[in-house]
């Protein structure tokens, strides 16, 4: 009854575009491959809101702002809130933010999920959380924030490339739940509530902690082949491989594996680990190409996700929360944009029940 329904257009959009058939993902006109060679993730934020808000003068400093005024907000973590987990606990410090739609509120909604998930993390662990530096760089600033101490230029530039690499895709379950929210006209920080809402879901932003549950399961590299068709043979999924869309490659993935091969060369990836993933990689590609034939079936941002977050030193726990660190530009822009045309999404229903019975 539903076949087809999900290829309904719900919205136009500038921003960007999933083009599954040959494997690019295009950020208002620019290739992801391109874009993570020669952007920072203000750079990309720039480029998302580029007509739908005021172009700050320095968006560095006007980022590193918004993150020493949303720090203040962190008082406000009582003990039952530092006890949930870190994206739930974000999210209700999120809700402190005023429900305005100007360049302020859009800028301290992009610095929120880099400051509450290093210092909820921190306050877990009976750490006091680290106030922001802002003259840093964002990706910069958010490792020290969560480590105390400042990242090696390679561990900034990792979580950079992350947070470009995660920052829009096309109309995702969050992106649509922001843009169905903002055409209400309610306001950005509700907008990026409902977003937050919807990525926490497994089915979304929660695949890379899989991703390294399998890792420890396989243990060493040579257990990979058997573990794998062990898992095949039951009709399991393996965590990282496929997508919906994408048919040839996800440009993600490509991005993150450059990345985590970059960290591997400065030394900040067990090179264990990294052998585990590849041979991992190796065996499950020819496995699941030998076992779909006509399905292409190829490595996904999750990952290399999975390796690069673990390598930063972030807990599996809060991999949710650092997605939402690149994503909620994106979602931002959404929502202003949907805004702008001024429309309600108000999608229908097919009524499937039953009829009342009519009197005889
Ligand atoms: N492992 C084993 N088999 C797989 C996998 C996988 N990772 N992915 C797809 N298949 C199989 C399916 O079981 C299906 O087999 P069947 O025809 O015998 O039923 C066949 O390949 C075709 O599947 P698709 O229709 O292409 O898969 P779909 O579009 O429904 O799913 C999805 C895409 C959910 C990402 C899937 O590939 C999957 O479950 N992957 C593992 C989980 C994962 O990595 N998720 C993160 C995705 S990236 C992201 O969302 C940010």
């Amino acid at each position: 009854m539903n076949a087809g329904l999900e290829d309904v257009v719900a919205a136009q959009t500038v921003l960007s575009d999933v083009d599954g058939n040959n494997g690019r993902l295009i950020v208002r006109g620019v290739s992801l491959d391109a874009l993570v060679t020669t952007s920072s993730y203000e750079d990309v934020l720039g480029l998302l809101f580029a007509g739908f808000f005021p172009k700050p003068a320095a968006m560095q400093a006007a980022l590193g702002a918004a993150r020493v005024a949303v720090f203040s907000h962190v008082t406000a973590a009582d003990p039952a809130l530092i006890a949930l987990p870190p994206v739930d606990g974000m999210r209700a410090l999120l809700a402190r933010l005023g429900d305005s739609d100007d360049l302020d509120a859009a800028l301290q909604l992009v610095a929120a999920p880099a400051v509450f998930i290093p210092a909820l993390l921190r306050l877990q662990s009976d750490k006091p959380a680290i106030a922001p530096d802002p003259s840093r760089p964002h990706a910069a600033d958010t490792l020290a924030m969560l480590t105390g101490a400042a990242p090696t230029d390679q561990q900034a530039a990792a979580l950079d490339r992350y947070l470009v690499t995660v920052a829009d895709h096309g109309l995702n379950a969050s992106t649509f739940a922001a843009r169905v929210v903002a055409s209400t006209r309610a306001g950005l920080t509700s907008s990026v509530l409902a977003a937050l809402s919807a990525l926490k879901g497994p089915l979304h932003g929660g695949a890379p902690g899989p991703v390294l549950d399998m890792l420890d399961a396989v243990g060493i590299p040579e257990q990979a082949p058997a573990w794998i068709a062990a898992e095949l043979a039951r009709g399991e999924r393996l965590m990282g491989f496929g997508h919906r869309i994408y048919r040839v490659r996800d440009p993600r993935a490509d991005a993150l594996k450059s990345a985590v091969r970059m960290l591997a060369q400065s030394g900040a990836i067990d090179p264990a680990r990294l052998a585990l993933a590849e041979a991992i990689e190796r065996s499950a590609l020819a496995q699941l190409k030998a076992k779909k034939p006509d399905r292409p079936l190829e490595t996904n941002v999750e990952f290399y996700t999975a390796l690069l977050l673990e390598a930063l030193g972030f807990p599996r726990q809060a991999f949710t929360g650092v997605f939402a660190m690149g994503r909620v530009g994106g979602w931002i822009a959404h929502a202003r944009e949907q805004a702008e045309t001024g429309r309600l999404i108000r999608p229908k229903s097919v009524y499937v029940g039953p009829q009342p019975q009519e009197a005889a």
